[in-house]
């Protein structure tokens, strides 16, 4: 167990796996994308391409967040997380390295998991970001929720939104996992109370649980 957690943490690249060093270059592209377009703009025409400056000062922001539009006044240095948990009263996301390396700020961006902490939220402009406040609309839990809940899968519960957010991300481009994917799939993720015995279990049991639904056309989100 103990040689597991290390090798986990250590994100050595496996022979056909996903490392914590993946998981962060994907989700650094998602959030780095309005900049890359803006370089590019500027290197095929500098004089057209060159950026916008924007603040110090506040300035206008719209986000879409969990299906609505939320209208703010952001200072441009702003994070997404911030301006969720801050602005938006939406704390589910949790502010604990506030530097990419735990994801317990793990959120949605179109569908894909980014950390909160790393995307300013200028930048989540026109793209849609989906909480875990979305995912227990209503009081009804996802299954992943509630796979967790089952299997005993958090103690402090502190990266536990993280880990619930990146499970479902997962589970979006591996609908029928192995164990051996759900451990390497999650490697964004770090859990200092060692609950990753049940989370993976979770995933497993989620994955059935939303492909039966799926069927019913029963799932939220
Ligand atoms: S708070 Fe964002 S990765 Fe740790
Ligand atoms: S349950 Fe405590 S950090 Fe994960």
């Amino acid at each position: 167990m103990k040689q597991k957690k290390e090798k986990l943490l250590s994100g050595k690249k496996e022979a056909d796996g996903l490392t914590r060093r993946d998981f962060l270059k994907g989700a650094g592209v998602a959030v780095s994308g309005s900049i890359l377009v803006g370089e590019a703009q500027a290197e095929a025409n500098p004089a057209e391409g060159s950026a916008q400056v924007q603040g110090p000062g506040e300035v206008p922001v719209t986000l879409r967040v969990n299906g609505e539009t939320r209208r703010l006044n952001l200072e441009p240095r702003v994070t997404l997380l911030d301006a969720l948990r801050d602005r938006l009263d939406l704390t589910g996301a949790k502010k604990v390295c506030d530097r990419a390396t735990c994801g317990a700020c793990t959120m949605l961006m179109d569908d894909r998991p980014v950390y909160g902490c790393t995307v300013l939220a200028i930048e989540a402009q026109g793209h849609e970001v989906t909480t875990i406040e979305h995912f227990s609309k209503g009081g009804k839990l996802h299954p992943m929720m509630s796979a967790f809940v089952e299997h005993d899968a958090q103690q402090c519960g502190f990266c536990t939104p993280g880990f619930v957010m990146a499970c479902i991300a997962f589970l979006k481009t591996h609908p029928n996992p192995t164990m051996e994917e759900v451990e390497k799939g999650l490697g964004g993720n770090l859990c200092r109370c060692g609950t990753y015995w049940g989370i993976r279990h979770a995933v497993l049991d989620a994955a059935k649980a939303m492909s039966a639904e799926a069927e019913g056309g029963l799932i939220h989100g």
